[in-house]
């Protein structure tokens, strides 16, 4: 597998500094707990010995991602995370590899993830879910930017760092759509039913606003502690989403239910943040944001209630 890719950014930030970088080997850290696993890579928390900091360290084994034909999917990981420098997203230092395994530095996301929050607290109050639907608005600003869609938007890829700010990860399944602007959707079916979009389903076609669709079934999920569209099995849960059928609680806020009903729109371009529905500058609008401070939601302290 190619190795480029994070030679830009890590050259980037060391630009004042003439010496030359050599690539990391597993010998330069010490391994401790494993932070979270999944089917193609364990995540595990490192420290680099000679600077002291530390790195929830992505292992990848070679011969699994190759037998599970993973390696397009390792890659584009890859070049999407190098190419995400936000406060909201885990960030890519540096990668490296042996000959078993591949080994992507990532920033610590220390204290867990949204959906694990959200099951502690049964539900999130207005003021928590505004500022966190905020975090995760001005992400998506940021990633729909650089024509990158992410495709698998759900609170277990929504994690906090020690500040308790979110750290949007896992871009196996993200698509870099071309710069030109062509190309507006992308193929190939992937997503996690819950949050999977109509449009996904219909014509296994994803754009921008399906990231948007997700995003309305999260702000619903923090508001009630609920999926909007729920079913004993995936596929009724599809002909829920095809149908846009769900509902809202009784005495449901009501900026928040209008926030969610213009992102759980069926057609894409009808979806608020869209660049057919006035872009994300109407999306931020939006009455529920009121009071949200754009320019300085990196430096803003969580809510008490977290
Ligand atoms: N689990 C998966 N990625 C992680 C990260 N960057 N930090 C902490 N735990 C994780």
């Amino acid at each position: 597998m190619s190795e480029n890719g994070v030679t830009t950014q890590e050259s980037a930030q060391t630009e004042t500094v003439q010496t030359p970088r050599v690539k990391k080997k597993r010998g330069d850290f010490r391994f401790g707990p494993t932070l979270g696993e999944g089917s193609y890579s364990t995540v595990i928390l490192a420290r680099e010995i000679a600077s002291g900091r530390e790195f929830a360290m992505k292992v990848l084994e070679k011969r699994h991602i190759m037998r599970e034909k993973k390696v397009p999917q390792v890659e584009r990981e890859k070049q999407v995370l190098s190419r995400l420098d936000h406060p909201f997203f885990v960030r890519l230092y540096f990668t490296f590899q042996d000959s078993e395994r591949l080994y992507f530095g990532l920033s610590v996301a220390r204290k867990g993830e949204l959906l694990s929050k959200i099951k502690q607290l049964g539900k999130f109050d207005m003021e928590c879910a505004r500022f966190y639907t905020a975090q995760i608005v001005s992400a998506l600003q940021h990633l729909h930017s650089l024509n990158i869609i992410h495709r698998d938007l759900k609170p277990e890829n929504i994690l906090f760092n020690d500040k308790m700010q979110i750290q949007i990860t896992d871009f196996g399944t993200a698509k870099q759509l071309s710069d030109s602007g062509d190309e507006p959707r992308s193929s190939s079916f992937v997503g996690t039913a819950q949050y999977v979009s109509p449009e996904l389903l219909k014509d296994k076609k994803a754009c921008k606003s399906s990231d948007l669709w997700a995003l309305g079934c999260i702000v619903y999920q923090m508001l009630t502690g609920e999926f909007p569209f729920k079913a004993p099995n995936e596929y009724l849960i599809f002909q829920q989403i095809v149908n846009c059928k769900y509902e809202f609680p009784e005495n449901f806020d009501r900026d928040a239910k209008n926030l969610i009903s213009s992102l759980l729109q069926l057609n894409p371009m009808e979806r608020l943040g869209s660049a057919s529905c006035g872009g994300y500058e109407r999306l931020m609008e939006h009455p529920f944001f009121s009071g949200i401070d754009w320019e300085n939601l990196a430096n803003q302290p969580a809510p008490k209630t977290m």
